[in-house]
């Protein structure tokens, strides 16, 4: 275990914004973090503990006074392999990415169309990550935690997770709580690519890939093209991927709306809901590519918005609170973001 003081966040949040935390703890083992916590309340101590992972989707608006605590776990185990699945335990500190590439070099399928998303395996259990038709739900069976306030074990099924479209339990009533520690998937020998999300196929013709050729490392570096097309590079510019979740309207709203603007696109949700694309309604508010100070909103993607150097995290939220509110004066919807806000 490594216990840094007065650390910087500048490397552990993909803002790149330059606050510090009082204390940074690396854990190696459930073990260490478990003693940790124990010591920490026994102590008596009230200042708060923030379990993080690759810090992709969090906005720090001030210092952290409080410990920071961040898994250094690196192992892949499979637990059971039956029939036509494999059943493998992941460590909450392995780049997400990482993982889904050591998942396809060993021929276990799904998780192709999520290639490149940013962060770590923990937060993909939290965030319910997703794209381009995936979802980390699809996959993930249960999920191992320890609990913050105790210092025990505690295990998870999806059902328990309560998963829905970037959101769990662990956003809501379980808040804060419990430190994901593993998350086990379940995964295919099978390839059965999921080629009908917008793009796609398209992208596969443009590379001249058959599919029915097509192998799983083929369509994850067509992902990996399509992404970074659209979406910037954290190390180039600070950004936490979509900025807003994509706003669920009745569809008694969405009707008012597509009879104004027979070009807005939408997802189907159900008989009763509509999902409409945050980027589009920003963009019609005449934001993409724009800027305020030295918070921007990115000319290729106007769900994302961007540090253009040096940004603070108040200045981000000021720039996220008037995209707000001008959605909601052109179109009368609100749309919320997808990043913590954190301080
Ligand atoms: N659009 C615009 N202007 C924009 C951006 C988008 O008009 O500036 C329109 C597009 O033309 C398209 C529609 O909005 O018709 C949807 O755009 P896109 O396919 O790029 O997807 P998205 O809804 O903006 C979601 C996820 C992304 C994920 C993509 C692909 C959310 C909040 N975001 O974005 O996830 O990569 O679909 O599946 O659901 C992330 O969570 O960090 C993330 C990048």
């Amino acid at each position: 275990m490594i216990i840094k003081d007065n650390c910087s966040l500048l490397g552990h949040n993909t803002f790149g914004i330059d606050v510090k935390a009082s204390h940074f703890v690396d854990y190696d083992s459930v073990d260490e973090l478990q003693t940790f916590v124990r010591q920490h309340h026994d102590a008596g101590d009230a200042s708060p503990l923030l379990h993080i992972g690759g810090g992709s989707n969090l906005l720090f608006l001030s210092d952290f006074c409080g410990t920071i605590l961040h898994s250094r776990m690196q192992e892949i185990h499979v637990t059971a392999d039956e029939g036509d699945y494999v059943y493998v335990r992941v460590t909450a500190g392995i780049t997400w990415d990482d993982w889904v590439q050591y998942a396809v070099d060993s021929h276990w399928y799904g998780l192709e169309n999520l290639s490149l998303i940013p962060g770590e395996v923990g937060a993909s259990a939290v965030q319910n990550i997703g794209a381009y038709g995936s979802e980390a739900k699809d996959f993930i069976l249960f999920v191992d935690t320890v609990d913050l306030q105790t210092g025990e074990i505690r295990h998870f099924t999806a059902e328990e997770c309560r998963y829905g479209y970037r959101d769990s339990a662990f956003k809501h009533e379980l808040r804060g709580r419990y430190a994901v520690t593993h998350v086990h998937f379940r995964l295919s020998h099978s390839f059965r690519p999921r080629l009908d999300y917008g793009g796609i196929r398209r992208a596969l013709e443009e590379r001249g890939i058959n599919e029915t050729d097509l192998t799983a490392e083929q369509l994850r570096q067509t992902i990996i093209e399509i992404r970074r097309a659209k979406l910037p590079e954290p190390k180039e510019l600070g950004n936490a991927g979509s900025f807003f979740t994509n706003p669920v309207v009745s569809r008694e709203t969405f009707e008012r709306l597509s009879n104004k603007h027979s070009d807005m696109p939408y997802y189907e949700v159900d008989k009763e809901r509509v999902k409409i694309p945050a980027g589009w309604l920003i963009e019609q508010c005449g934001w993409k590519g724009k800027a305020q100070g030295r918070a921007g909103v990115y000319e290729r993607q106007a769900l994302v918005l961007v540090n253009l150097g040096g940004a603070t995290g108040k200045e981000i939220a000021a720039l996220c609170e008037r995209i707000q509110a001008d959605v909601k004066a052109q179109f009368g919807i609100e749309i919320a973001p997808e990043v913590n806000f954190i301080g």
